[in-house]
Formats: C-alpha cells, structure tokens, sequence
C-alpha cells in the first residue's frame, strides 16, 4: 500500500505516530513561514501542515502544488492548536517532514467543493471531477448499501439471482425499443430489454421457485426527472403465491432497506384500491406526507346559479390548512399555475375561513355565508383554512387537481424529503382505452391475470375488469410494480384477443412464452423495483440522475463520452445500414 492511513481515519488518539497519507489537494493557504493543505480521499479531508522548521525546500514544495494535485505525505500526527469541530479529524493535523508530488493536475473546470460554483452540464461532462465531492460521492455509497441490503435480505429469503439476456427480441412494456442491428443476420435487429419479464417467467416455468436480478433495462422514452433510457431494476419473480405473498414479501425488504441504510422504519405500509386512490387523490401514486384529500363539493356547490360549477361534471375542493394566510399575491401565482398549459384548469375559485368564522370566497356573488359553510363542512375546513376548488369533467378535474395538491404541498413545505410515507396501490385497471389506435393496451403488460371474479366483464365491459396487479409508492414516486401471472394458456389467449392481437401475432411475439405454458406453468407472480429511485429517495433527491455515476443528459446524451455518435461506413455496411 502506498498509504498507512486514509484521510478520514487519524484521531487524537493517534497524536505522535508517524502516517503516510495519500489524496487530493482541496485547498492550500499559505501564512507566513507555513503551508496548509486540505487533503481529500474518498473517506475524509485531513489538513496538512508544512513549515520551514524542516527544510526550506519541503515548504518551497509544498508551494508547488495546486488544487486537485496527487500527493503523498509522510509525517507526524499532532494536536492542532485552532480545532476544527466540523471535520472528524479536525482535532488534529498532519506535519509533514516528506512530500512526493504524485501527479499534477490542470486547474479544475469548476471547484471541487461540497457547494460547487459548476453548472449541471460542465459537471456531467466531467463527472469524474463531480463524483470527488462529498454530496456525489455520498449518493454512490449510499447506492451500494442500499443494493448490499436488497442483495442480503432476498439471498436470506432464498431468492436465486439469475442473469437474463440483453440481445433479445421486444419486451412487451409498452415503452419504445432500442435495437441492435445483427452483422450476422442481415437487416435483423435485437432489441435490449425493458425488463425481463418473460424471462423470469421462464425461470418459474423451470422450476426455480424464486428468482431476483438486479439488472439493466432500456427503454427510449421521453425524458423525466424520474427516468433514464437505462436505469436499473430489482426484479423478482415467485413461484405459487397469491397477491398477499408477495406483498408481504416486498414490504418486508423494502422496510429492512430503510431500515439497514438510513436507520428508518417506514411502519406497516398501507394498501389503496386504485379506485380510492384517484377519488382521494387523482394519483396512483399518491403523496402521503400530506393529508389534502379530495372533496367532491357538487351537492353543495351546483344549482345556486353559478353556471362554470352547474356545468360540470364534478366540482372538487381540497383544503389547506393555515392556508388564509396565503396572500393575493401568491393565490394569483397559484391560479396562473394551474392555468399552464401543461395542467389546463380554466380557473381556480377560493373560499377563505377567516379567524371570526366568517368566509370569503371570490364567488361571493353567488354563494352567501350560509352555503359557503356547507363548502367547508364538505371539506372539513376550519377557522384559518382555506379551500380551493376546481371543476370541469371528472377525469381531467382529479388530474388538475393532483397537480394542485402537489404544488401546495410544496408551497406549504409539506413533502419534506426526509420524511418517507409509503403505500400500495392495488386493483388496477386490466386494460386502458386507447383513443389513437381504437383499441384496448395492457395496463401492467398483457401476463397480468385478471381479478378473477372480474372475468364475467370480459364480454361486457371489458374496461371493468380489474388486473392482480400492484404498485409500490413512496411521496408521490412510483418505486415498483407487479402483478400475479396469467399461467393458463387459455386465459392468455383471450387477453391477447381483447388485446387486439390475432392469434398468428400473438405466436410471433410470444409464442415461447406460449409454448412453456403448455409444460406444466405453475401459478405465479412478481414484482420489479425501480432501484434507481429507490436510491434516489433514500438519498433525499427527487433526480435518479444524481444516484447514477454515469448518467445521459436530458437528450439522452452522455456528454462525457459523446454518445450516441456516428459510426464509420465500414461498420454501417457490416450491419447492412
Ligand atoms: P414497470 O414497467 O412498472 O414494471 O417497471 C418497474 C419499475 O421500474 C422503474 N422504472 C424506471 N426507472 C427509471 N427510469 C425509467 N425509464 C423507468 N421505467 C420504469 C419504476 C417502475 O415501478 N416487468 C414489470 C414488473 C413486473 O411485472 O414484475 C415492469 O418492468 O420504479
């Protein structure tokens, strides 16, 4: 080893011995007839003394090196005389007696502090430089801890990790592809997984009883904070369970994740129906960190001649409690926020609770006192409260009002992100309507078992039927989905008809999937973890992009290693491009 320590180690306890330390030059001040240098590796920062009283060639050295240099230095461990109580090794400091310059360095593009003075693309563009500040570097352990205790709790539960292919044929999640063109099968592409879904189905057909990977997907969808082209998933599978088996499988590791890599116990997670979830919250992935429930306000609100709520299918209030004390001002900020046209609300109507009891509501006009106290009797208002309303058709009235709900929160400082409220959302919907294609998509993915007892729908009211299916979320993220299996080939034929898929479509597409179940599928189910924003949550950043060491930008570019980029003619005409 070229070191005796690391720069996060040496104590007080440590005074009088004789170290060599190795790192990075954070900082140099130089007073007087002396140096002192902040030396940095991955495990701390300890602050290095030089002065003349060895040689003056070691302090002239010393003045040599800059910012971001490789250093090793041999020397004494000493109590320092000024202490600094925010450094673990603050008590004391390293005097120097030998200096080797390892390897210079250019002057870094942006400073290598916890508060950096880069901008987010020169940062991406060197990232090597952005991962040795602490708050990066921090994020990537925390990403390790957190995939050691995933790692320890499903190896405990008998899970066998399992690699699946990334040169494979279309994954059927509903996103778009990336493909890979074949130089040894003309004009014939792969494409790389979104998930290994039918692959870990596979594995239950061959018996392996439990199944996990922590594993790279690639899906070519548009940018979010929340997504990346490739991003990293727990995924698991189980072999005979039902719905709650897996629930209680997943809550569990979830809850010993906190747990084991920020000491927190989430508690005992609660399960939505998806139908309450949206009536409460217009979201199935609902933030529970705080309450602002929906209120439907139509008995109280239609027929006293105020045409926008006579005219509407639903009129919904939410109530934010101490919320009268939200200015003019900012209640114009908040009405031209839901009138983006991103989220589309025509106007926002407000009824404030005044201290004395009394309301006042910019509708005055056509609501008194009297039925203005109906308002927050629906919406369980209270002196210094105030509602806001919005209406329009159901549909579109939940989703503006889920934005509004979130914006509040955030206006109010109610999503604190070291406070961490997790749910399940069960009961999907089996399929969603398309209205561009006319025809029926697979809400989860078309292996979703129906609710059985939903099955009699499936002539009928085929939008009815509501899947074995189940989300994990955590403040408004969704963290994970799953669902029970359909494992009778019989079933799955008729989810492909209602799919729209003929049955030669369905053979082309899945038909090995087809042709295991006629070998004996057991029954079976799973779930698959978004592990990147799991890290992202433990970490307290709502971006997965700062728990990925490599990332692409928001173009889906990585700008450090200029990617994609062009291939040469030569390659093109190997892959018949
Ligand atoms: P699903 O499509 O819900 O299910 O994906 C599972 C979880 O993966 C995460 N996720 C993403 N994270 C970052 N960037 C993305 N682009 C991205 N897309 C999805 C989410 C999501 O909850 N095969 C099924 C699982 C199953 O049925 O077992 C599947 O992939 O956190």
């Amino acid at each position: 080893m070229l070191r005796s320590h690391t720069c996060g180690e040496l104590r007080i306890t440590d005074v009088s011995e004789t170290v060599t330390l190795c790192g990075w030059v954070q900082r140099r001040r130089d007073l007087g007839s002396m140096s002192f240098v902040d030396l940095r590796d991955r495990y701390g920062i300890t602050q290095l003394s030089f002065n003349e009283d060895f040689d003056g060639d070691l302090l002239e050295k010393a003045r040599s090196v800059s910012r971001e240099f490789v250093i090793s230095v041999t020397g004494k461990v000493t109590e320092r005389s000024n202490k600094n109580p925010n450094l673990p090794t603050g008590d004391i400091e390293l005097v120097v007696e030998k200096l080797d310059i390892l390897n210079p360095s250019l002057t870094p593009p942006f400073t290598i502090e916890d508060d950096t003075d880069g901008g987010e693309e020169i940062r991406l563009k060197y990232r090597y430089l952005d991962i040795r500040r602490t708050p990066v570097k921090d994020k990537l352990v925390t990403r390790h801890e957190t995939n050691k205790a995933v790692r320890d709790y499903l190896n405990n539960a008998g899970f066998i990790e399992v690699e699946t292919p990334y040169l494979i044929k279309s994954t059927p999640e509903g996103a778009r592809d990336f493909v890979v063109p074949s130089r040894l099968n003309e004009n014939q592409f792969y494409a790389l997984p979104q998930s290994p879904q039918t692959f870990k189905q596979l594995l239950m057909v061959s018996g392996l009883d439990r199944y996990y990977q922590i594993v790279k997907c690639f899906r070519d969808e548009d940018f979010r904070s929340d997504r990346q082209p490739e991003f990293t998933q727990i995924d698991c599978e189980m072999t005979f369970v039902e719905r709650q088996d897996v629930l209680s499988t997943f809550e569990e590791m979830i809850r010993g994740v906190f747990t084991s890599v920020i000491n927190h116990d989430l508690g005992e997670i609660p399960v939505m129906t998806y139908a309450d979830a949206i009536r409460n919250y217009g979201s199935d992935k609902p933030d529970l960190r705080f309450g602002m429930r929906f209120n439907y306000m139509e008995d109280v609100a239609k027929g006293k001649g105020f045409g926008i709520f006579d005219n509407s299918e639903s009129v919904i209030g939410i109530t934010v409690s101490g919320g009268n004390q939200l200015t003019r001002k900012q209640i114009d900020a908040i009405t031209n926020y839901v009138k983006r046209p991103q989220i589309g609300a025509k106007g926002l109507i407000y009824c404030r609770v005044n201290e004395d009891g009394s309301y006042k509501s910019s509708v005055d006009k056509f609501f008194d006192q009297d039925a203005l106290k109906q308002w927050a009797e629906v919406c369980e208002a209270n002196a210094g409260d105030i509602i806001f309303v919005l209406s329009g058709d159901l549909n579109s009235t939940q989703k503006q009002m889920n934005e509004l709900r979130l914006h509040l929160g955030d206006l109010m400082e109610l999503r604190n992100p070291n406070e961490f409220k997790a749910c399940w959302v069960v009961d999907f919907p089996l399929l969603e309507w398309d209205e561009e294609t006319n025809r029926y998509h697979a809400m989860h993915h078309p292996f979703t078992s129906p609710i059985l007892e939903d099955l009699d729908l499936i002539n009928s009211d085929p939008g009815a039927i509501r899947a074995n299916a189940y989300d994990m979320a955590i403040n408004g993220m969704e963290i994970g989905g799953g669902s029970i299996r359909i494992h009778d080939k019989g079933l799955q034929q008729k989810m492909f008809d209602l799919l729209g898929f003929t049955p030669d479509e369905a053979r082309e597409q899945f038909g090995f999937l087809m042709n295991a179940f006629e070998y004996g599928a057991p029954p079976h189910g799973g779930i698959a973890f978004g592990f990147d924003r799991l890290c992202a949550i433990l970490s307290g950043t709502d971006s997965i992009r700062d728990v990925i060491a490599f990332p692409k930008n928001n173009m889906g570019r990585d700008i450090m290693i200029d990617a994609p980029a062009e291939i040469n003619e030569h390659q093109r005409r190997e892959l018949s491009l």
